[in-house]
């Protein structure tokens, strides 16, 4: 692996190495989270708008205990029309000035603001790996009106020029990647046809890591790097080098950014995700496809086999670990997981996957929030996966509504709404530090556990009824079941459970239960 250390600077962990106090807090930096004392979880608010992300920190994100939001990439883009304008356009820049359809610089800085002052931090989904496709063509159609010459690989907003692309390195006949088994390809040709920058040279490290650096000073707290895998560790560590540390206005002094890379890692190619361990955490795909495997029961799958679910099932080590149940590409069908991928659209099962992620220790955690499709399948393929947010016949984003019943309208799904999942983001803060205890199962597709004596956590995904007393760990009291309620001052909307002063309890749920779960926590004891 290419792997340079830059020891002349002052951001060079190895220098710092000579002052241990320092070491520790720069270069473990990458892997906090960066959410406040007692958060545990961000939300992906996928093509959402500044405005409305801003919204929802303040009245939603910050009051439910959602530690942060990862966004839509910032950064200007290509314009595609479809006719209608499709998701993955923000997946081809154009220039790094903050414009697209999600809003303005001025927007974007009023968003991170008072996100940030709700307590409620912000992570950017950081495009570096390329720039648009070849065939984009030539013109402004991009989102500020940037003009770009794909062809001639101009991009004078930044400005880059053919100079700046790896194309000459790249030994595949096509020129694109054609074998998953060659770092070389993978790293240094055009990942589906889109122009693939250079990184190796100073000029475009500057380049990005002066836009990563407007985003740090304007007060965002992480960056998730889209395509990792695609670029050499040895460019992401000197890209991360040259960036700052957060704005003090909300982080401590010496905050380094918290970084995740996409890495698309389900075993048997040339690249793994522990070649990504040294510039940061890692996305854990083999989370979200497993777990569908599990709770659709599948392949003679069953949720008891959950007992040593994380490092135990082969995943990537839980500090270094960003799991989540279903992304933005992999929940129609692109990336990776496969069929197996549970999302809102089988909405009982989805509850159930998000709700045992949340309560399991392993990793650090993101919940989905999507869009609706007119999904149609053809042939196995959704042909409408290409499909963009809800938007005006201009192609400007739909705001996103809130109904009376606090879910949303204009066909956003919102699932970090769904009370099941909203209360299961709290459990994970109740619960935070403590160990998975007084584990449980029939030897099917009945499970428990617990969080030390902070939360307990009953599934049934067998077809008949679960009746059981169980060994909890909580103090004695009555609870209310999260999933089918909530407390409310001193009342429970839910089931009320009952915990006896030797700690047990009994559980019946029903398989043919709305939600055949039942979730409780001391913050939520009557
Ligand atoms: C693109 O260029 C054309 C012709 O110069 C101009 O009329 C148009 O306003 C530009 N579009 C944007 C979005 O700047
Ligand atoms: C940090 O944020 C504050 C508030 O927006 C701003 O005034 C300040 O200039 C920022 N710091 C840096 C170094 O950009
Ligand atoms: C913050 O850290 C810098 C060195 O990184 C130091 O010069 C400065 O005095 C510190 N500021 C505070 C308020 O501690």
């Amino acid at each position: 692996m290419e792997y340079k250390m830059r020891t002349g600077t002052h951001k060079d962990c190895k220098m710092k190495l000579l002052f241990f106090l320092v070491v520790i807090k720069l270069c473990s930096g990458q892997y906090d989270p960066n959410v406040k004392p007692g958060k545990t979880s961000i939300v992906h608010l996928f093509e959402w708008k500044w405005e409305d992300i801003a919204d929802e920190c303040e009245r939603y994100l910050g009051p439910n205990g959602f530690g942060g939001v990862q966004i839509s990439p910032p950064n200007e883009n290509l314009v595609i029309t479809k006719p209608w304008r499709p998701w993955d356009e923000r997946y081809q820049p154009v220039s790094y000035q903050l414009c697209t359809r999600s809003g303005n610089e001025e927007q974007f800085i009023d968003m991170v603001t008072r996100c940030n002052n709700a307590g409620v931090h912000i992570y950017v989904d950081t495009v570096i790996n390329h720039m648009t496709g070849y065939g984009a063509g030539i013109g402004n159609s991009s989102t500020c009106g940037s003009y770009f010459n794909s062809g001639a690989r101009d991009f004078p907003a930044v400005p880059y020029s053919f100079l700046d692309f790896s194309n000459y390195k790249c030994k595949s006949h096509s020129g694109g990647i054609e074998n998953y088994n060659d770092p070389y390809q993978v790293r240094d040709c055009q990942l589906l046809g889109l122009l693939d920058l250079a990184l190796e040279k100073d000029y475009v490290r500057e380049k990005i890591a002066e836009y990563m650096n407007n985003l740090i000073n304007i007060g965002v707290a992480g960056f998730r790097l889209d395509a990792s895998k695609h670029m050499w560790p040895g460019d992401i560590k000197a890209i991360l080098n040259r960036l700052e540390d957060l704005n003090t206005t909300w982080f401590s002094n010496g905050t380094r950014p918290f970084v995740y890379q996409e890495v698309i890692d389900l075993g048997g190619e040339a690249i793994s995700a522990s070649d990504y361990f040294g510039t940061g955490r890692v996305t854990e795909f083999k989370y979200g496809a497993k777990l569908g495997t599990v709770i659709r029961r599948w392949n003679g799958e069953k949720m008891a086999y959950l007992r040593n679910w994380g490092e135990g099932w082969g995943f990537m080590p839980s500090d270094r670990a960003l799991v989540f149940v279903d992304n933005h590409d992999n929940q129609r069908g692109h990336g990776a997981g496969g069929s197996s991928i549970l999302t809102f659209f089988e909405s009982q099962l989805y509850k159930m996957a998000v709700g045992f992620m949340l309560a399991h220790p392993y990793g650090f955690t993101r919940v989905m929030s999507s869009y609706r499709w007119p999904r149609h399948f053809a042939d196995g393929k959704d042909i409408n996966n290409w499909m963009g947010p809800p938007s005006n016949p201009d192609g400007s984003t739909q705001p996103v509504t809130i109904k009376a019943d606090t879910t949303c309208g204009n066909n956003w799904v919102c699932e970090h709404r769904w009370r099941q999942i909203k209360n299961m983001v709290i459990f994970r803060n109740v619960v935070d530090g403590q160990a998975l205890t007084n584990w449980w199962d029939n030897g099917n597709n009945q499970i428990a556990f617990g969080r030390g004596n902070k939360g307990f956590i009953v599934f049934n995904n067998d077809d008949w009824d679960l009746d059981v007393t169980l060994n909890t760990g909580l103090p004695a009291g009555t609870y209310c079941d999260v999933i089918s309620g909530q407390k409310q001052d001193t009342m429970c909307s839910g089931k009320k459970i009952t915990v006896n002063k030797d700690s047990t309890a009994h559980f019946q749920i029903s398989n043919t239960a709305e939600d055949p779960f039942v979730a409780i926590h001391v913050n939520a004891k009557l």
